[in-house]
């Protein structure tokens, strides 16, 4: 029994020495493609964004252990051992440049909040293929200038979407409206116009969309008003109609007219017997108030 265990103990030690050695391996080989890509991804944030005030001085990529990038400001992994990253939360920090496309490579991230910073450009119109799996978005207070993106509607897990305070033109794309685990949408102080979309699973009240002179349907006032968009068509169609009955009022007025005088001209060439010519002359008025009507 002795002899035995004495025998066996060095190999199976070695043995499991080597097994552990293999599955470490293993994982690591095996997680380390996905955290490289979340590395990458933040690696790419700070090329695409400026940071004068170096608020992002935490972030640094030569320490390569696994769940470094746990610890960098404004980044949550989903556990802090693994460079997975959950949330990215850069608020206030004077970040400038566009949209950073380099979020695609972070694709288990569930949360981003760049507000209040002054970031540019457009908001990508492929965004759900950069982002597709946010919960939140908060691009409030920056600088976001074009259209929204109707693929955000491609986004289907948004619960808060919030895009305030930026210089936002067109529409609402309707197609938001769809978006069923939407609780919150505020793009109040843009320069947005057109119908609100129809939300199919939530209210969202009048303040969400206030400071968008063009906006207008519920729960805002009904777009039959004078927007500024429909505005132009309606001074148009009011010169146009007033011209119209402008024109009958005169023509009818002008029918009145010159049939009196032609009445009062046949009296009196009755009586100044001047058949022929009165006859003529009735002639030429009626050609006239034809061509007037
Ligand atoms: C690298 O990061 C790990 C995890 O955050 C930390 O424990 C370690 O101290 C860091 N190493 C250096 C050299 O900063
Ligand atoms: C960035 O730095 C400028 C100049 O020092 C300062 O005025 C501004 O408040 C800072 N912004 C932020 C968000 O820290
Ligand atoms: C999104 O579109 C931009 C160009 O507008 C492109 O460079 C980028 O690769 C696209 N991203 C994805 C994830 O498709
Ligand atoms: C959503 O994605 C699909 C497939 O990429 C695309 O065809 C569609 O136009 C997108 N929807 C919107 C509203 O952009
Ligand atoms: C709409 O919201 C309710 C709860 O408010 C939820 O139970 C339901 O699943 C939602 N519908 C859709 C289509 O997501």
């Amino acid at each position: 029994m002795a002899v035995q265990q004495i025998n066996t103990t060095p190999y199976f030690r070695a043995s499991s020495t080597l097994i552990t050695i293999l599955v470490w391996f293993l994982l690591t080989v095996s997680f380390s493609h996905a955290a490289q890509r979340d590395v990458d991804c933040l690696r790419s944030l700070t090329e695409s964004l400026q940071d004068p005030n170096n608020s992002l001085n935490t972030w640094d990529f030569s320490n390569t252990t696994e769940g470094s990038i746990c610890r960098f400001t404004g980044v949550d992994c989903w556990h802090p051992d693994e460079n997975k990253v959950l949330n990215i939360r850069l608020v206030d920090m004077g970040l400038r440049g566009e949209f950073p496309l380099g979020l695609s490579g972070c694709s288990s991230m569930t949360g981003l909040d760049l507000s209040s910073n002054h970031i540019s450009g457009q908001i990508p119109n492929n965004i759900s293929k950069v982002v597709g799996y946010l919960t939140s978005l908060d691009l409030s207070n920056n600088r976001f200038s074009g259209e929204i993106p109707a693929d955000l509607a491609n986004c289907t897990y948004l619960n808060i979407l919030k895009l305030d305070h930026n210089q936002l033109t067109g529409p609402i794309p309707y197609q938001i409206g769809n978006l069923n685990r939407l609780r919150t949408i505020t793009v109040t102080n843009n320069h947005l116009s057109g119908p609100i979309p129809h939300f199919v699973n939530s209210t969202i009240q009048a303040d969400s969309f206030a400071n968008n002179p063009g906006l207008c349907g519920e729960p805002l006032p009904p777009c039959g008003g004078p927007s500024v968009k429909h505005r132009t068509p309606i001074v148009i169609g009011a010169a146009v109609g007033g011209v119209t009955v402008g024109a009958l009022v005169f023509a009818v007025g002008m029918f009145f007219f010159l049939r009196r005088v032609a009445r009062k001209k046949k009296e009196e060439d009755l009586l100044g017997n001047k058949w022929a010519k009165s006859i003529k002359g009735t002639k030429r008025i009626k050609v006239r108030y034809t061509y007037a009507i």
